[in-house]
């Protein structure tokens, strides 16, 4: 069972060029790389669908092709498919197309995260929506939109997800300074910077990609400049509403993710994302498990 709840949307940035994962990513989008034997993408709609929102909307860009023929039927291979009698294949690919209801739009040039979610406005209008980023996969069972959804019912405002990261590690990531709550892992927070500077961080807590926005961020996303790396980012217009009124969309809280987080933004964070998520699977935990061990043995 799905939970309804008053945020059915997410949307799904994918138009970057993936440019640290050359040469894999040359024709073939980074969202698309197998995860053990789902592409990275559909872990993330999968649970936008697990919290109920099934409404996602791609930013897209060229050479996407292929992230958009994976969320769509395909007649001819699942006939295929059902005259070899593998029926649960065919299954398995028809509820893959009927996932959520997918919608794209083209960001046209890709200048940076906060762009990316202004593009969404059209298709977004006047509701709070959800932001989720491809890099992220979180443990499925232990779930965070779930806690960020309770957190918007209680504060409103928009809710973001928080990990402590080490030290040397917050400069990769926007960067929360927060205050507690009366709820155990809640925090308002009360300044953010994107990827602070040595020494400029005031906190280890790192924005990961799971937001919870209001409309209200569209028009400050419209008339932001550039900023960390030259992008026009989100962290930016978050850090702009951070003083307004609830009414007026302001206020930011969130929740300190203290689960499992799997990163596949670059080479090394992939390839243990994988592993770690081939050794939770029942059907190769056990013998990948053993094989890694009798592998390091063979190196000593
Ligand atoms: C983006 C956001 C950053 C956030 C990160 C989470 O950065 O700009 O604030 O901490 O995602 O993964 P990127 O990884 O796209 O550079």
């Amino acid at each position: 069972m799905t939970k309804r709840t008053s945020v059915t949307k997410a949307v799904m940035p994918v138009a970057g060029l993936g440019t640290r994962f050359l040469p894999a990513t040359k024709a073939t989008p980074k969202e698309m790389l197998p995860v053990v034997d789902k592409p990275a993408i559909q872990y993330v709609v999968e649970e936008a669908v697990a919290a109920g929102l099934d409404d996602v909307l791609f930013i897209t860009g060229r050479n996407k092709t292929s992230l958009e023929d994976h969320f769509d039927r395909a007649p001819h291979l699942e006939q295929k498919l059902a005259e070899r009698g593998t029926n649960e294949l065919s299954r398995v690919l028809t509820e893959l197309a009927d996932l959520a209801s997918i919608h794209y739009v083209r960001q046209g040039e890709p200048l940076g995260l906060g762009h990316a979610v202004h593009v969404a406005k059209g298709h977004v209008g006047n509701e709070p929506f959800a932001v989720m980023l491809g890099d992220d996969l979180i443990d499925a069972s232990n779930p965070i939109l779930p806690k960020m959804l309770e957190v918007l019912e209680e504060f409103g405002g928009s809710v973001l997800c928080l990990m402590e990261v080490a030290p040397e590690d917050i400069h990769l990531y926007g960067c929360a300074q927060v205050v507690e709550t009366h709820i155990d892992d809640v925090v308002r927070v009360t300044a953010l910077i994107e990827k602070p500077k040595s020494g400029q961080a005031p906190s280890n807590y790192a924005v990961i990609g799971r937001y919870i926005l209001q409309p209200q961020v569209f028009p400050i996303l419209a008339n932001l400049g550039t900023g960390a790396g030259g992008e026009i980012q989100l962290t930016d217009a978050l850090a702009q509403l951070i003083d307004h009124p609830t009414e007026d969309g302001g206020g930011i809280h969130a929740v300190i993710f203290r689960g499992k987080r799997y990163d596949t933004g670059d080479k090394l964070s992939y390839l243990k994302s994988v592993i770690s998520l081939a050794l939770d699977r029942e059907e190769f935990g056990p013998q990948l498990r053993t094989w890694i061990k009798e592998h390091l043995a063979g190196d000593k």
